[in-house]
């Protein structure tokens, strides 16, 4: 796509209001919006539904370069079933950190992000958003929050969400998670010295949002 059209790469640990953020401050500039963690959720979806294991490297390659997914209207979809919430489940937050651990599932899916950069601009969200897959994006941001306040707010999402859970087991969930993402050696996640960091451990999401845009527009007014 056109390295013209303008990214906001919004990298950043699980829960830490990346989602929300990024897709506010997609409608306010009008822009597309991708949440690329959901298309590592939709194979680790796939795999379950498929009984593959974590371990069985060439199916799981397989299923991502074969992924149906389809994102409309708020929706996500896996070839004609919606998944929007089915893929929010825990089991498959920990399988989606498994698969995306695995060079070539990520390799198979970087053509589909990069898919996503259409005028007039683009807000993408995940862990490597700023390093592989945007790595011109105009405006870096790493979000972030304490481990205790992003497992507070998942609770809160999955409650909403009729799903159960339990405060320690997602504080742990999300340390694991982090380390995961963090140590593998392909795509870590890691705040670049180009992006901005903005911890939202005391921060609304109004605030958050506010400053994105605020440096939009001094980039923006800067050109
Ligand atoms: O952002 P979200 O929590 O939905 O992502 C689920 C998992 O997908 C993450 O734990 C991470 O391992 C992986 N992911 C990734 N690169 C991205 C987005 C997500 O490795 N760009």
């Amino acid at each position: 796509m056109s390295a013209a059209t303008p990214v906001i790469a919004i990298d950043g640990p699980s829960a830490s209001g990346k989602g929300t953020v990024a897709q506010r401050v997609a409608a306010a500039l009008g822009w597309h919006y991708l949440d690329s963690g959901a298309l590592y959720r939709l194979v680790a979806l796939a795999a379950l539904r498929a009984g593959v294991d974590w371990t069985d490297m060439g199916r799981l390659v397989g299923l991502a370069e074969r992924l149906d997914a389809r994102f409309a209207a708020g929706e996500i979809f896996l070839g004609r079933d919606r998944v929007t919430d089915a893929i929010r489940t825990e089991e498959c937050s920990t399988g989606a950190s498994r698969v995306a651990g695995v060079p070539e599932v990520r390799a198979a899916l970087l053509a589909k992000q990069r898919a996503f950069r259409q005028p007039p601009g683009l807000v993408a969200e995940g862990r490597d958003m700023g390093s592989i897959v945007f790595p011109d994006a105009g405006l870096k941001v790493f979000l972030t929050a304490s481990a205790e306040v992003r497992a507070e707010r998942r609770l809160k999402q999955l409650i909403e969400k009729g799903i159960p859970a339990n405060i320690q087991t997602l504080v742990r969930d999300l340390r694991e998670r982090d380390a995961r993402d963090a140590e593998r050696p392909v795509a870590p996640l890691r705040q670049l010295p180009d992006a901005r960091l903005l911890d939202t451990t005391t921060l609304g999401v109004d605030e958050a949002v506010a400053q994105v845009l605020a440096w939009q527009g001094e980039r923006a007014s800067s050109r």
